[in-house]
């Protein structure tokens, strides 16, 4: 899909994918990996069943269906939302392209109980699956170079309303000033919720914002975890002079915090639900 968008604000979000992924492949210290989600695949699910979680989108996504209709979730993840939207309707399809995110999706299901969720191997791109009633897409965006044909078939495939999730900075913020000590250069942002706005303008899709609670990520467990996931977010590899940089970098940067450790100066996640019926 890439190389289809006609309008201003497709053609202008296309070059800031691109112009990060570029810089990813010239920074990267060895070949991609086959699964660049694999490290953190754990992030992205759900709390154990019963477990409350200080983020509302669940309820509120679910606040936008009945028990009647059905959702399908695009680029599900470890089934953070799918898995307990499940719950509140009478089918849900979750379409996933990373296998570490389906293993922890399959698990997550399985923990819960969960038997009326299929799973779809597939990018959304190359997928195909029915239309159903509500679908959601949340925090797969901001990479998409063919941007307008992805959100086009996301409206070809729903039968009530779409809702996109969206933070309002980009969610590797929390990396970025990471960047400069260990890469010694700026870390190029990707589009999120300004040309969000644009696009969905251009498009003449009239939206409508729901803000959420604000959340912040889950802590590292341990001072490993965190070097691991931050190597993984700057492409250093393990023994690196650059992976050395980031080592003693973190060794100021981490705070103890209830859990793990964090950053010290990760800021909470502002998301919100754009959202549109058809
Ligand atoms: C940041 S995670 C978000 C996961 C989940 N939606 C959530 O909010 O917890 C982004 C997910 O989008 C998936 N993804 C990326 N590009 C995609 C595409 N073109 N089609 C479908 N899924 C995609 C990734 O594999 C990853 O699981």
């Amino acid at each position: 899909m890439a190389g289809e968008n006609a309008t201003t604000a497709g053609i202008a979000w296309q070059k800031m994918v691109e112009d990060e992924h570029a810089q990813s492949d010239r920074i990267r210290e060895e070949a991609p990996s086959d699964d660049f989600w694999r490290p953190v695949a754990h992030r992205f699910v759900p709390p154990k069943k019963g477990e409350s979680t200080p983020d509302d989108t669940v309820k509120k996504l679910a606040g936008l269906i009945s028990p009647s209709d059905s959702v399908l979730d695009v680029g599900a993840g470890g089934g953070r939302l799918a898995v307990p939207l499940a719950q509140y309707c009478s089918h849900a399809t979750a379409v996933e392209p990373s296998e570490a995110m389906r293993e922890q999706l399959v698990a997550t299901a399985n923990a819960w109980d969960v038997t009326n969720l299929d799973v779809v191997a597939s990018t959304w791109e190359d997928a195909v699956v029915d239309p159903h009633d509500l679908v959601v897409c949340a925090h797969v965006v901001y990479t998409v170079t063919g941007i307008e044909g992805f959100v086009r078939k996301l409206v070809e495939h729903v039968r009530k309303r779409v809702a996109l999730v969206s933070f309002e900075r980009p969610a590797s913020a929390t990396y970025l000033p990471l960047w400069s000590y260990v890469h010694g250069e700026e870390r190029i942002e990707l589009p999120t919720l300004p040309q969000i706005e644009l696009l969905l303008s251009e498009m003449s899709i009239n939206y409508e914002k729901l803000f959420l609670k604000e959340w912040i990520s889950r802590p590292f467990a341990s001072r490993e975890q965190a070097l691991v996931e931050c190597q993984a977010r700057l492409f250093v590899i393990p023994g690196s002079e650059k992976s050395e940089k980031l080592e003693a970098v973190l060794e100021d940067s981490l705070e103890v915090v209830d859990g793990g450790f964090r950053l010290k100066w990760a800021e909470p996640h502002r998301p919100l639900i754009v959202t549109w019926n058809v």
